[in-house]
């Protein structure tokens, strides 16, 4: 197979970086790419690049980056042939969890309803027309796209997971020059007080983090001033001070560290120096937003909470429950 060719994908980001004056950051990625796709490949790349690769090209490729699911249309339609390549394509990129994701009439019903999130978060948003936007642990790059769907002049979307790369590059592998990029590495990764983006995006990624509070101020360091922050995640009720940190699993899922509530995530954002902190929602999560689906059929929430009591966890955890504060940068 054909080695996965990075500098294809992510020379113009760099390029575009170099230009706006982020050299520390193009100089820093260009070793952390060279490291993930040279020096030490993950096992599944070749099969997941043969997968991208076999996608058919379709020259008149439109997108509506404005409805519930990124939809990819084509005016002079697909051919039978086109139609089965492009199937089996993204089949080879299952598991898709974040989405959902219409590829010329192929709907990708995604494990979770991402665009539900999304019309929780966007009517509190500062107008993002114009606007420079970091997503961090931004998945599939799902929300990116409903970003720039509302005007954003350019999205960077920062996430580990290569799986969820190769997702990304499905859909931009039609849309060319669109002022959208997914960089396949970790928040640590960044240079400490970028300061250049407008607004930036942590959803679903604090609970992953060991130490929340060096979380958020990695994040305001990402901001210019006057820059907002849009954090979404797990939450539990209790009064300020308070945080749960499970014992070992939470939902089945490693690695969760600390679930605040409401009043002491606010005490957090205001000891890491933002100011106007607020909670805009607050939202169970249920088994209709995150479920089972053809295109990812490994367990999902219903497995992971507790079948007498499906307000718990499978560990007798409070059921999992999400919160959207924003906040801005002094
Ligand atoms: C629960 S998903 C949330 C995805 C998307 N933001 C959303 O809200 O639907 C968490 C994502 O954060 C990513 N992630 C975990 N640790 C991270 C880190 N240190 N830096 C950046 N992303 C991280 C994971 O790979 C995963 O895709």
């Amino acid at each position: 197979m054909a080695l996965f060719d990075w500098h294809k994908h992510f020379d113009p980001v760099l390029s575009y970086l170099n230009e706006t004056g982020n050299t520390r950051w193009t100089t820093a990625l260009k070793e952390q790419l060279t490291r993930r796709f040279e020096d030490n490949p993950h096992g599944d790349m070749a099969r997941w690049h043969n997968a991208l690769q076999s996608l058919p090209d379709v020259a008149d490729a439109r997108v509506d980056l404005n409805q519930s699911a990124i939809t990819l249309t084509s005016p002079g339609g697909l051919d039978p042939d086109a139609m089965t390549r492009l199937e089996n394509g993204l089949r080879g990129l299952m598991p898709w969890r974040k989405g959902p994701f219409d590829f010329f009439g192929t709907y990708i019903d995604t494990e979770w309803r991402s665009d539900w999130k999304w019309d929780r978060v966007a009517p509190h948003l500062a107008d993002l027309a114009g606007r420079t936007i970091l997503d961090v642990g931004c998945g599939s790059g799902y929300h990116c796209w409903r970003m720039a769907g509302a005007g954003a002049r350019q999205v960077i979307g920062i996430d580990p997971g290569l799986l969820f790369m190769f997702q990304f590059l499905a859909v931009k592998g039609y849309l060319g020059q669109a002022p959208v990029d997914l960089l396949p590495v970790r928040m640590e990764d960044l240079p400490a007080d970028m300061e250049c983006f407008d607004t930036t995006f942590s959803m679903g990624v604090l609970y992953h983090r060991r130490s929340p509070l060096d979380h958020l101020l990695e994040l305001k360091g990402t901001l210019r001033r006057g820059g907002e922050l849009v954090l979404e995640t797990l939450v539990v009720d209790g009064p300020e001070g308070y945080s749960l940190m499970p014992e070992d699993r939470y939902g089945q899922m490693r690695n969760v560290w600390f679930l605040p509530s409401c009043p002491t995530l606010l005490r957090w954002l205001d000891r890491t120096g933002f100011r106007n902190a607020r909670v805009v929602d607050v939202s169970e999560t249920t088994t209709d937003e995150q479920r089972q689906t053809d295109w990812m059929r490994f367990n999902s929430l219903a497995d992971f909470l507790d079948p007498d009591n499906p307000s718990k966890t499978i560990e007798g955890y409070p059921g999992p429950k999400r919160a959207t504060l924003i906040a801005e940068k002094p």
